[in-house]
């Protein structure tokens, strides 16, 4: 894969919420088309800010964002679904008052009246337990079952790349392996996938590579199990437990 073109370049890219205040301090990252990438690092690295920043909710003042080939860097998010990106974020992922099936529609609201029924159904095949709760209101599903809907609805306009902001965050153990299982399966179905995780050592287990930020800057990458066997990563982000 690294020899192709990456599907996604950030290149020292420096952002933040207010004028002269960078959260992101030069940071680089990039993905191949197809890939699973782990972003990880402790509380307040810059992680959610760097996958706003990908998806247009934030503009970088410094660095390039390149996707599928041309800058995104300063494009809205609607312009950025629409070539191909799909964002889940941290928190407020579906829109609560809404029934499931309506938060697959609105997932898809770029296409404006295009039937979306076999669109629908593709994601409720693949999420079966949300197929039973079509009608039910989104504020009234599990834990999992929410971040199912908001992967789903993310998923209704075929993306090649996904950005996944703690998908696992307040999940039950189970519920954690249930939602690994469905994101692995995303991946292998062909979609690239940025998983930003605090459940770190889980989320490098199942990436091709992995990013450790800190304090806004690019602190280790490397293939995941690289990062899972380096004693440094280990002891600095991994808790106590080592694999060996
Ligand atoms: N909306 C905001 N306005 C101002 N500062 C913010 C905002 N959101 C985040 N920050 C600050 O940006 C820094 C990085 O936050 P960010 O949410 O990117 O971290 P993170 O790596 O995702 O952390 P976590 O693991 O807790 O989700 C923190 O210092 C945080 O306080
Ligand atoms: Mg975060």
């Amino acid at each position: 894969m690294p020899d192709s073109t990456p599907l996604l370049e950030v290149h020292d890219v420096f952002a933040g919420y207010v004028k002269d205040l960078d959260i992101l301090q030069g940071v680089n990252f990039k993905i191949y088309p197809g890939e699973l990438v782990a972003v990880i690092g402790p509380n307040g690295a810059g992680k959610s800010t760097l996958a706003k920043t990908i998806f247009g909710l934030l503009t970088p003042h410094k660095g390039t964002i390149v996707f599928q080939g041309a800058s995104i860097a300063g494009l809205k998010s609607d312009q950025i679904v629409q070539r191909g990106m799909g964002y889940v974020p941290q928190i407020a992922n579906v829109f609560r008052s809404l029934t499931v099936e309506e938060n697959l529609e609105m997932g898809a609201f770029v296409l404006g009246n295009t039937p979306l029924k076999s669109l629908k159904e593709e994601i409720f095949s693949r999420f079966p337990r949300l197929a039973e709760r079509r009608k039910q209101q989104a504020g009234t599903l599990s834990g999992g079952e929410r971040q199912m809907l908001a992967m789903g609805k993310a998923l209704m306009l075929k993306p090649s790349l996904l950005l996944l902001d703690e998908p696992s965050a307040a999940l039950s153990p189970l519920l954690v392996n249930s939602v690994f299982d469905q994101i692995r399966q995303i991946n292998q179905a062909g979609t690239a996938i940025v998983l930003v995780e605090q459940n770190a050592r889980k989320a490098l287990e199942m990436s091709d590579r992995g990013y450790v930020l800190e304090a806004g800057r690019n602190r280790f990458e490397g293939r995941g199990i690289d990062l899972l066997n380096d004693p440094k990563v280990g002891e600095l982000y991994l808790g106590a437990t080592r694999a060996h």
